[in-house]
């Protein structure tokens, strides 16, 4: 019996020791920590159990009869985050450059199937060469087994995605499918196709970094969510998002417990500028709003003109979305309605309420938008609200004109509760345009066309730049005052907090992708 257990102890070490120590130390001198070491600062201290830490693969191709690791290039299994049951693979780029072919898409997916069936968070660390070159076809199955398996998990359970080193071919679909993406700066990069079949294919000159690295997709295409400072950077950020979602749909996010004292934030009644065309800080206004540094933006530096992201309301986990008036002036484009619209689907998705801050001058004209399909993506924003039935808040805090009116959680696509400080003005559009169209002929006919055309503005500015026309109407509940609005977002979220809606019985809805 002693030689078996001692057997056993020689195998598990050899499964430990991944791709030897001159591998190991390649990976370290490239600033990156093991598959190992990264699980290992990622969970709760000795509660990692190994799921399939004697796996290998069945190739005989090429060799690698004579290149077996134990383990596959692929470390998986469960623990705990914070005292939270989470699964989590760790690729080890070790390991025939942490490839993926059979075996290591089978650990994958089996660790995928038991979050499902159980009903917790699965984290993928990404760290690979990609599909592994000499096991050919296989290989190509095994990350569809993957996508399959992440598009199934969409919505159930949480996924997050951090990359750690190459993500390059189709192996950039699995992070793109699930929930969030953490790259680190400098040492990972995504991408479909790599530098030197950009330069065959187009003839453009770009590093790795500049065509896939973490700046890139978090600035230019949105792809990342997170752009991490290093690996431990982004391993607290995997750490820190869950402390706002829950383990599963059909679960609440973490309630922190909170004693109401005194809410009024008397910086909000001076925060709007006397000039309704001056800018001023969103993140300002979230700040004062919600519990004390409890904001976790997401794509922080991408499509600036809507802030995203999670917070705390007297110890409730929720999601805001706000115009940026500092950015572009807050105006919807293309990025930001995606961007939004993501948002806001992940929230619903896992029973996040939400928030709504709106200072919006409206969508975005020009043939470049409209080129680029700002109507369809538009249409995301106000398809993600209008099919969202999480309690929904909104707050006007200054401009919110034509149709981003109504697409920003108004009253008419299913918000719960609407309210206005008195800086609101709520109209079709803005008082010098509206006056230039529809008093077109006076104006044109003054003796002085300037001057007539300010007064025409000064009257449309008087009638509807203000709160109280949509008030009337019950399109606004309350007209409140800025100081007062934590208090009443508070009572707002405890009383939606047992909200029930039922969709119409269907497959599923057709968003307009
Ligand atoms: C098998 C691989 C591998 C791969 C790397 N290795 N990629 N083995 N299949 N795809 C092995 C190397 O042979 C080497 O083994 C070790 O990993 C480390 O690789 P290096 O090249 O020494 O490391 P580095 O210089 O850091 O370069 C990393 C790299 C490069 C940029 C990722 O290895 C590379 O370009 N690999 C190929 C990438 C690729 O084309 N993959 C296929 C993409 S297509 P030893 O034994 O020397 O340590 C794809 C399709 C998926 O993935 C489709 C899904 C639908």
């Amino acid at each position: 019996m002693n030689d078996k257990l001692k057997d056993l102890s020689t195998k598990i070490k050899a499964s430990r020791k991944g791709g030897g120590e001159e591998r190991i130390e390649a990976q370290h001198k490239k600033g990156k920590l093991t598959a190992r070491e990264r699980i290992e600062v990622l969970l709760d201290e000795n509660s990692f159990e190994e799921i399939g830490g004697l796996v290998t693969h069945r190739s005989t191709n090429f060799g690698l009869d004579k290149t077996k690791f134990l383990g596959d290039g692929v470390i998986t299994g469960y623990g705990t985050i914070n005292k939270r049951l989470v699964y989590i693979y760790s690729q080890d780029f070790t390991v025939l450059g942490g490839s993926l072919a059979e075996a290591h898409a089978q650990k994958i997916c089996n660790i995928m199937d038991l979050a499902m069936k159980n009903g917790a968070p699965i984290i993928g660390l990404n760290d690979s060469g990609g599909a592994r070159i000499q096991e050919g076809v296989v290989s190509l199955g095994g990350y569809a087994d993957i996508f399959f398996r992440n598009t199934k998990a969409s919505g159930v359970v949480p996924q997050l995605s951090a990359i750690l080193g190459p993500c390059a071919g189709g192996a950039v679909y699995s992070p793109a499918l699930t929930d969030f993406i953490f790259m680190t700066k400098n040492t990972s990069y995504m991408f479909v196709t790599g530098p030197n079949v950009v330069k065959t294919v187009t003839n453009e000159e770009v590093t790795a970094e500049e065509l896939g690295g973490a700046e890139t997709h978090m600035t230019k295409s949105g792809v990342t969510h997170f752009a991490c400072e290093n690996e431990i950077d982004t391993l607290n950020h995997l750490k820190k998002i869950l402390e706002y979602i829950p383990q599963n749909c059909e679960e609440l996010p973490y309630h922190t417990a909170y004693e109401m004292s005194n809410e009024n934030r008397y910086e909000l009644d001076q925060i709007i500028p006397e000039n309704p065309n001056q800018p001023y800080d969103i993140k300002a206004v979230i700040s004062s709003l919600i519990d004390v540094d409890s904001f976790f933006e997401v794509q922080q530096d991408y499509a600036e003109n809507i802030v995203v992201g999670f917070a705390r309301m007297a110890g409730r986990s929720i999601g805001i979305v706000a115009n940026q008036p500092a950015v572009l002036a807050g105006v919807l484009d293309v990025n930001a309605s995606v961007k939004g619209a993501r948002f806001v689907r992940f929230c619903d998705a896992f029973n996040i309420p939400l928030l709504v801050i709106e200072d919006v001058p409206g969508f975005l004209p020009g043939t470049d938008q409209e080129w680029n399909g700002i109507i369809s993506n538009g249409a995301k924003l106000l398809f993600a609200f209008s099919e969202a039935t999480v309690p929904r808040i909104t707050v006007i805090t200054r401009k919110a004109y034509g149709g981003a009116y109504d697409v920003m959680n108004s009253k008419h696509i299913g918000a719960d509760m609407n309210y206005a400080w008195p800086s609101a003005e709520i109209a079709v559009m803005g008082a010098k345009g509206a006056a230039e169209i529809i008093f077109k002929r006076e104006i044109a006919s003054a003796k002085n066309p300037k001057k007539k055309w300010e007064e025409k503005e000064k009257e449309y500015a008087e009638l509807f730049a203000n709160p109280y026309n949509a008030a009337a109407r019950g399109y606004i509940d309350e007209v409140i005052f800025p100081h007062k609005t934590r208090e009443k977002l508070i009572k707002a979220f405890k009383m939606t907090e047992n909200k029930k809606v039922d969709l119409p019985k269907k497959k599923h809805s057709n968003i307009p992708l």
